[in-house]
């Protein structure tokens, strides 16, 4: 029997996903149609010895319960929440919720980062992990370039046996190509391990006189897999198939993008087929169009656009490279390029809401988010998608050029490169 653990984070992180999870959790934002962790759980279901997905995280409760009472209905597989009562780190929430995750003697504990989206290779990752003498843990790894890896955790490995001999989180100068895609497979010991260091943490804080609390705060990078390196307990197995972090509102595009054309061959039903009978709008692939949406048959979707739930698209819209979340209305002859638009926000008539494309180059095989900064040295903002936080209203006959509109204003006037606060 296998089992998963998905950490979720909490509120206090993902702010650079601002404004998009000022009003979702961001394990919750629907990428390609569906909650970005979703795509994780569809993996793990996948897998038929996989029996038990837990989530870990410190969001309050009602605000994960709801989805996870529709996917435990959708699937013969047992989800769980389980909240941290403060943030405990990314291997702090693993040794709090040991018990759980041991009961029922799992062979061995998928964990993967909530923010991650890929074709995830678990059996593969999985088989790798069985075919290894005593291993504590296997990391799915990646090539990146060399200005890439600094801002992963970064693996040298012994080629003949994938023995992961040196570990460094996010590098100041290079160490490795190969970095930490944030999914694992973990054989239940490492919860000896983890209580090594929990312990040792506990005794400096009785002799330092801080709090107890701060013992639990254990980050799993850092303090576990990186003392492990060169212990022979540790592996990593590299794959190519596609992978990246969902970190900024930006990288939901490049996502996006991605889980779409994998619905060719996993999920064709949730692609829009394009229509040569006139009465449906045009379609460029890959597009996903919730069933609820209504959309003028003049308009003209995609490539790589999903629509979420009550949203409204009016004659002669053009939407190319975005994501309309649910009840957003497009009103007619608009244009929405590379852009986000928020939960039941509203745009006018004639108008051009246009982002640039923050994406590395997409014909490079292994491409890489980068981690993009906002703003530019001398302060300027740059340029990427636009993206409008929910309830945010536009104007007929306006552009927004690169901008970010945090949710319900009402704009007045054409922007460009711009937050509106
Ligand atoms: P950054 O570039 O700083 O974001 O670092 P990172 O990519 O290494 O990410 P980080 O280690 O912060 O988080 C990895 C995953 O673990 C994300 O999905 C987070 O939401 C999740 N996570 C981070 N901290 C916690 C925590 O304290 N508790 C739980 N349950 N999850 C966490």
């Amino acid at each position: 029997m296998l089992k998963a653990v998905i950490l979720i984070g909490g509120p206090q992180k993902g702010t650079r996903f601002r404004p998009l999870s000022l009003d979702i959790p961001k394990p919750l934002f629907p990428v390609a149609g569906v909650p970005l962790i979703q795509h994780h759980i569809e993996a793990c279901v996948a897998i038929e010895e996989l029996k038990e997905i837990l989530l870990i995280g410190f969001y309050p409760a009602a605000l994960i319960q709801q989805f996870i009472v529709d996917l435990q209905h959708r699937y013969n597989v047992t989800i769980k929440y389980l909240q941290e009562f403060t943030a405990l780190g990314t291997a702090g929430g693993l040794y709090h919720f040991r018990d759980q995750i041991r009961y029922g003697n799992p062979d061995a504990f998928f964990v993967m980062n909530g923010d991650v989206c890929a074709d995830f290779p678990l059996e593969d990752l999985y088989k790798f992990h069985k075919s290894l003498t005593n291993p504590l843990v296997t990391i799915m790894g990646t090539e990146a370039t060399r200005q890439q890896s600094l801002h992963y955790g970064c693996m040298v490995t012994n080629k003949t046996t994938q023995e992961v001999t040196h570990y460094v989180e996010k590098p100041s100068s290079y160490v490795s190509t190969l970095i930490n895609c944030g999914i694992y497979v973990f054989s239940l010991d490492i919860f000896n391990t983890i209580g090594d260091v929990f312990t040792a943490k506990q005794q400096d804080c009785y002799r330092n006189g801080n709090s107890n609390r701060e013992a639990g705060y254990i980050q799993l990078e850092q303090e576990i897999l990186a003392p492990m390196a060169g212990t022979g307990k540790l592996f990593a197995l590299q794959v190519t198939k596609w992978w990246s972090q969902l970190k900024t509102a930006g990288s939901a595009i490049y996502a996006n993008r991605h889980y779409l054309e994998l619905y060719r061959t996993k999920h064709p039903e949730r692609l829009r087929q394009p229509n040569t009978s006139g009465e449906d709008c045009t379609i460029y692939p890959d597009v996903h169009i919730d069933p609820t949406a209504q959309i003028h048959h003049s308009a003209v979707i995609g490539p790589n656009v999903s629509i979420g739930s009550g949203v409204v698209i009016g004659p002669g819209v053009r939407i190319r490279e975005s994501i309309i979340l649910s009840d957003a209305v497009i009103n007619d002859r608009s244009l929405i390029l590379h852009s986000i638009i928020g939960r039941s926000s509203r745009i006018g008539t004639w108008a051009r809401v246009e982002g640039t494309p923050s994406d590395p180059d997409p014909n490079k095989p292994f491409a890489k988010m980068e981690n993009p900064t906002l703003f530019n040295n001398d302060g300027r903002l740059n340029p990427s998608i636009t993206i409008l936080g929910c309830s945010v209203s536009v104007p007929s006959e306006t552009i927004l050029l690169n901008s970010i509109v945090l949710p319900n204003k009402e704009l007045s006037r054409s922007i460009k490169n711009e937050i509106i606060l």
